[in-house]
């Protein structure tokens, strides 16, 4: 992908334009080069003003403005990527119809890059079988239309039809450029960190953020895979563009996994998985004894799910990869390598991702550092200090690596 890209930022007329400056933010501080094309609607929501300012090139709305430039042709013809956001009702109707009534439509005629529509609106439109049915039409031409958020709209009601996190716009719009190359896989993907309970209130828990996870479903999705993320109890925000199940216990967890794991083509175990649970969980919360005496907890052992899936894999889905996540300290037995290497014999994956962990390892950082094994010793790959962005696509890297070996 080019450093500095040709970016036109359409907006049309919802109130959501207002959040698109920090699009527009995100985007020139990330380097590229943006021209914002308003509709001449939205600019009763948003100002050129604030548009010229924020991308530092002049705005025009009509086809009428700066005729001997030709911008109706040139702007969509110069440009490595479009995002329409917010994409309305009335400017999908138009794109879907192939209408060039004004300077966005026609700029959407003309592009032959990428388009990216992140439409937002209420939630009666977006489920109206007319938008329905031009958001496949776009769909069917290869453009990208995002799925709304649900959440608050601009009144009181709340529903599918919120324009999604800025953030999330740009990741999903830039990752359209990525190569493509885990397009048309089935990824199923666990994040965060499993809880069992000893009574309604108490439980036994981990520290697991869910980041590494999220960074997976996240990497995928941008490299063209279809993703189901499956969170226990994940603290951070939740990607769109994938499907989001949500666990508590471990034996949620395994119940969803299994469910998902018949049609998948890679299975990533990123998730802390309690080894144990409370042999019975207090249906009313446990009181503290009057005589002072501390309560024992029986534990008893969680299903393996990771374990569960190399044995279910069977001949049904030989080629299935199965990556499990090993959180590992060094100890008068071994290092952390050896510990792991044990590991990924122990549990029978293909791939194994192991971290290290203690005080700011691993747990909760934006930054961490891991080994990725194969059955193949030969093929250990020990990645210096990084994002966990980065660590997801090292991780597919692999992956895809190994899938071209077994073919
Ligand atoms: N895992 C799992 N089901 C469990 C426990 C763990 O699927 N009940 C998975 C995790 O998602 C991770 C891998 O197994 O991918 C390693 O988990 P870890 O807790 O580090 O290893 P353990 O198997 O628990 O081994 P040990 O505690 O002996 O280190």
């Amino acid at each position: 992908m080019k450093k500095s890209l040709n970016i036109v930022l359409g907006v049309s007329g919802g109130i959501a334009a207002y959040k698109v400056a920090y699009i527009l933010r995100l985007l020139t501080e990330a380097g590229h080069n943006v021209q914002v094309v308003p509709t001449q609607a939205s600019l009763n929501f948003v100002g050129s003003a604030t548009w010229e300012a924020l991308s530092g090139n002049p705005v025009n709305a009509q086809v009428w403005d700066d005729v001997a430039e030709v911008p109706h042709v040139r702007i969509g013809q110069a440009a490595d990527l479009v995002i329409v956001a917010p994409a309305t009702a009335d400017l999908i109707s138009r794109a879907a119809s192939g209408a060039a009534n004004d300077l966005l439509t026609n700029v959407l005629l003309t592009a032959t890059c990428p388009i990216v529509y992140a439409p937002a609106m209420h939630t009666e439109m977006w489920l109206n079988p007319a938008t329905k049915e031009n958001v496949a039409t776009l769909r069917s031409r290869g453009n990208l239309v995002i799925e709304p958020s649900d959440g608050r709209l601009t009144g009181d009601d709340s529903g599918p039809g919120r324009l999604p996190d800025p953030e999330e716009i740009v990741s999903i719009a830039l990752g359209v450029l990525s190569e493509q190359d885990l397009l048309g896989q089935d990824i199923v993907i666990t994040a965060g960190g499993t809880r069992e309970f000893l009574d309604p209130v108490r439980f036994l828990g981990n520290s697991s953020s869910g980041k590494q996870g999220v960074a997976l479903a996240v990497s995928a999705r941008n490299r063209g895979a279809k993703v189901t993320l499956i969170c226990a109890n994940v603290s951070v925000p939740l990607p769109v563009g994938v499907t989001i199940v949500n666990v508590i216990t471990g034996d949620d967890m395994l119940s969803q996994v299994l469910k998902s794991a018949s049609t998948a083509d890679v299975i990533v175990m990123a998730a802390a998985v309690a080894d144990y649970k409370p042999k019975i969980k207090q249906t009313s919360k446990m009181k503290k004894s009057a005589d002072g005496s501390v309560p024992s907890i029986e534990l008893e052992r969680t299903v393996d799910i990771l374990a569960d899936l190399v044995i279910h894999r069977g001949t049904s889905h030989p080629d299935q990869v199965i990556v499990g996540f090993a959180a590992e300290t060094g100890d008068d037995k071994g290092s952390v390598l050896e510990h792991g290497i044990a590991k990924l014999q122990r549990k029978g994956c293909d791939l194994l991702v192991i971290n290290e962990v203690g005080p700011n390892l691993a747990f909760g950082t934006d930054d961490n550092e891991v080994t990725i094994l194969t059955r193949d010793p030969a093929s250990q790959l020990t990645i210096p200090k990084t994002s966990k962005t980065a660590i997801a696509h090292a991780i597919w890297d692999t992956v895809i690596s190994l899938q071209s070996h077994s073919k």
